[in-house]
């Protein structure tokens, strides 16, 4: 039986890891982070010193990766890397960056291939990233590409990483997020952008609740 796959694609601070989590909650389906997978990578490169110009050698880390999504206590996500707890690392602006340098390269993007359809497992999977619908998942049940006006997004950023106790000039976070837009937008390889047959979602304006709300009405109507 086909596993039904919902694509959530968008640019940073879109609210697609939130929306993801309450869609994926909602309907008891699988949930993929697949923005995890490349900040892990970049992690583990720098724990293990392989340098960010060594391509071969990021794909070999990408393809090695030995991660673990797990929660905490309070439901909260939990992600182990060889099984040291980095959640925080992960979470970082930093690692962010460093993640869409990697995520430029083929070969990475290669190494994470299976890895990300290995998520795509019975009754459902909600997946998030920024070419979930364009080529991790093309067949998609249904492909949402979520956006926020470049403001709000640099807002919601801000309030996360101060909620998470990371304290960042929202200046900063603006400037950080418009380069790594512009990193994944221009990329060769699986460019941010919406699918053809991706629906546009803009959340500016908009609660979690209201958004998550349209996006299990277009669930209803498959
Ligand atoms: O979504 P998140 O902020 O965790 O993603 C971190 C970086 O990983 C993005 O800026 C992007 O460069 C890269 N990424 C990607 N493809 C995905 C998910 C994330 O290139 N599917």
């Amino acid at each position: 039986m086909a596993v039904t796959v919902i694509a959530i694609d968008g640019p940073s601070g879109s609210g697609k890891g939130t929306i993801a989590r309450r869609v994926a909650g909602a309907l008891g389906f699988h949930l993929l982070d697949s923005g995890a997978l490349y900040r892990l990578t970049a992690i583990s490169a720098l724990k293990q010193n392989v340098a960010f110009d060594d391509v071969a050698g990021l794909a070999a880390v990408a393809r090695d990766l030995d991660v673990e999504f797990d929660s905490n206590d309070a439901g909260g996500e939990r992600i182990l890397l060889a099984g040291v707890d980095v959640t925080r690392d992960v979470r970082k602006e930093s690692t962010g960056a460093l993640a869409s340098k990697v995520a430029v390269i083929p070969e990475v993007r290669a190494a994470l291939i299976d890895r990300q359809r290995a998520f795509q497992r019975p009754p459902g999977l909600v997946a998030d990233g920024r070419d979930m619908g364009t080529q991790v998942f093309p067949s998609a049940a249904l492909k949402i590409f979520l956006t926020a006006s470049a403001e709000e997004r640099a807002r919601r950023r801000h309030k996360q990483l101060k909620d998470k106790g990371m304290d960042v000039s929202l200046a900063a976070l603006s400037r950080d997020i418009e380069v790594r837009d512009q990193r994944d937008s221009e990329r060769s390889v699986a460019p941010l952008k919406p699918a053809e047959d991706a629906r546009i979602l803009d959340s500016s304006g908009r609660s979690i609740e209201s958004v998550t709300q349209t996006v299990l009405d277009w669930v209803a109507e498959l």
